[in-house]
Formats: structure tokens, sequence, C-alpha cells
């Protein structure tokens, strides 16, 4: 019997208490006891923590968010950090520390489990940009999100004649942006892999109108970059706590284009966090609940500087250094499929 500890750190994600659940569920029948960090990062550093049993993590798998709440504190940007979760978890008992997150949340556990720390992560972005696991769970419920909104921005756009550009979440990856782009039936999709220039856009929009359709759909992902531009555009300013600056605006830029290049009346919408709030789909409560109860046994058998992850239909380990070398960016192969139904 051990006392283990779990935190959710970085952004939100469908499928998060799924998660929480399972780890609680079969760790607690394999006689563990389970601590929750609050607020991810920052809850180890302060001590603020909560047990975690059957009871009270009953009713929550098909809620959004965390119980626990999440954060984008990074431990190694404080005084002491590595020093001060050591700590915690050495007055609080805990022998192994679950940490559910994306790149920055997991990058911290690596970095701890090389530090001696018993780690073992579980993969969770909404953005499915983590190597290691062929999906995280969360992604499939954003698509459904914005899949969703782009078939009703499909209609408003059809009656009204227009182009709509629809910007969805994806920084370093279009993962979002190819899946919902395809599903939805887009007629150019744009991101982050692959630089776009303005002008081909414009030609594309172009040609589907002189083909007779009179309005038509862009997908761009967050994160997508312009030829002429050397930065990311945005909205926003300032960087988080692990560096990444606030991106959402390149359809700001995208729908002005348009209109001022085509002469076609352009609106653009930023579909922003309603892609990570909410219930998660079957899928990904199936999934998050599959990468609890592997975490847990992970942990049981102290196979430590792991992650849990998808490879096909099989949860299997692999270590935490693989997943975080560099980002799973979008399989061209899959990029060139959608690009078939372009205009
Ligand atoms: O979790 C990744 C992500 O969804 C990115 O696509 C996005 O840029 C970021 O989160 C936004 O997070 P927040 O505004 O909550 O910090």
């Amino acid at each position: 019997m051990a006392r283990i500890g779990l935190l959710t750190g970085g952004g939100d994600c469908p499928g998060l208490n799924a998660v929480i659940r399972a780890v609680v569920r079969k760790g607690s029948q394999e006689g563990h006891e389970l601590l929750g960090y609050r607020n991810g990062w920052a809850g180890v550093l302060a001590g603020e923590s909560t047990e975690l049993t059957p009871a009270t993590t009953r009713g929550i798998l098909h809620r959004g968010g965390t119980i626990l709440g999440t954060s984008r504190t990074n431990p190694y940007k404080e005084d002491g950090g590595g020093d001060r979760i050591r700590a915690t978890m050495e007055r609080d008992g805990v022998h192994a520390l679950i940490p559910i997150g994306g790149e920055d949340t997991l990058g911290v556990a690596g970095r701890l489990h090389d530090e001696g720390v018993h780690v073992v992560g579980v993969p969770k972005t909404i953005d499915n940009d983590l190597a290691g696991t062929d999906f995280t769970f969360g992604f499939q419920t954003a698509v459904q999100i914005a899949t969703d909104a782009i078939d009703r921005l499909h209609t408003t756009a059809e009656s009204h004649h227009r182009v709509i550009v629809v910007e969805v979440m994806g920084r370093h990856a279009g993962w979002i942006a190819a899946y919902s782009g395809m599903a939805g039936g887009a007629d150019v999709i744009l991101v982050p892999e692959r630089r776009f220039d303005v002008e081909e856009v414009c030609d594309r929009v172009r040609r589907r109108h002189d083909s007779g359709s009179t309005f038509s759909i862009v997908v761009v992902a967050e994160g997508a970059l312009p030829t002429d531009d050397a930065e990311v555009r945005s909205l926003h300013q300032g960087t988080d706590a692990f560096g990444h600056a606030r991106l959402g605006g390149i359809a700001v830029h995208l729908e002005q284009q348009i209109e001022a290049r085509t002469g076609y009346e352009t609106r653009m919408t930023i579909l922003g966090h309603v892609q990570r709030g909410g219930t998660p789909l079957a899928y990904d409560r199936v999934l998050g609940t599959r990468f609890g109860v592997a975490a847990i046994e992970a942990a049981h058998e102290g196979d430590f500087g792991t992650m849990v992850a998808l490879r096909g239909t099989e949860i299997i380990r692999v270590p935490l250094g693989e997943a975080l070398a560099e980002p799973k960016l979008l399989d061209p192969a899959f990029y060139e499929t959608a690009e078939v139904f372009f205009g």
C-alpha cells in the first residue's frame, strides 16, 4: 500500500475527470491512498491537496473540466521549485505522482523523474500534439465541437453568400483544424505545419466562386503562419510561465485580407475555449478511463518515468523522454487527403 498523488496541469480538457475517477477507483482496489493536488503544480508547491476516494469522485465521469482545478504554474520558474515539490511529497507521505497534462506539465514531470522523483504521466491536450501516443484524450471532443460549429457556420455562409473564416485551437499542430475541417467540408484548411500565402487562399476562394459556389469556409488553426510574417498573429500580448504566447487572432487578419483582395463579403469566428469546455464525448471518457487505470497500474508496479499511451488499440507505456522529445505534428498524408476537397 502506498500514497499516490495526482494533479491536472495546463489547459483543461474534456475527459480529465474520467482519468481522476479511474486512477482513484483502481488505486483504491489495489489498496492505495490517493491524494489530489489542487491547481496543477501550484498545489504541490503550496501543499494544497484533498483526499480522493471512490465516494468523493462519484458522479464526475461525464463532467467537463477538472474537479482538482488546474494552472499553468511552472515549478522550475519558482525559487527552489523542485525541492519544494519533494518537501511536499515527503510531508504528505506521497510515494509517487501521477501528473495529467500536456508538454509543459509532463516536461516538469520528466525533469522531476531525472531528479529521482517517482512519476507516471498521462497525456492530455485537445491539440493532440504529444508524441508517443496516437491520440490524447480531449481531442475528439474538441474536434466534434469544432465540426458542429462549422456545420452551423456553413448554413449562414450559404444564406448570405459569404466567406467565413473559422479559427480553432492548435498551437504547434493543426490536428483540430485538419480533422474538423475535413469533417465539416472546409474549402481551405490552414495549419501551423505549413506556412500559407494569403493570395493562394484567395485564389482558391475565387476558383470556387467562379465555378458557381457563392460561399466558402476557411478553417485556420490559431498557430498558422502567413508566409510574409515572422511571428504568429495574436490579439494578445505576454507569455505564460512556460514561455508560450497567448494565441488567437489570425482569423481577424484573414477576414480583412480575403474581403479586401477578393471583394467577397467575409466574416470570422474564433471558437476559443468553447472547444475545451463541457461534456466529453464517449470516446474521450473511455480513453481517459483506460489511461487512468493504466497509469495507476504502472505506479503500482513501480514503472516510473513512463507515460501511458495509445498505440493502435492498445494502451502501452512509453518513456517520458520519448513523449517529450518533440511535438507530434500533423501527418502530411492526412493533410493531402483533406486538400483533395479544397476549393
Ligand atoms: O492546451 C493547449 C491549448 O488548447 C492551445 O491550443 C491554446 O493556445 C491554449 O491551450 C490556450 O490556453 P489558455 O488560454 O487557457 O491559457
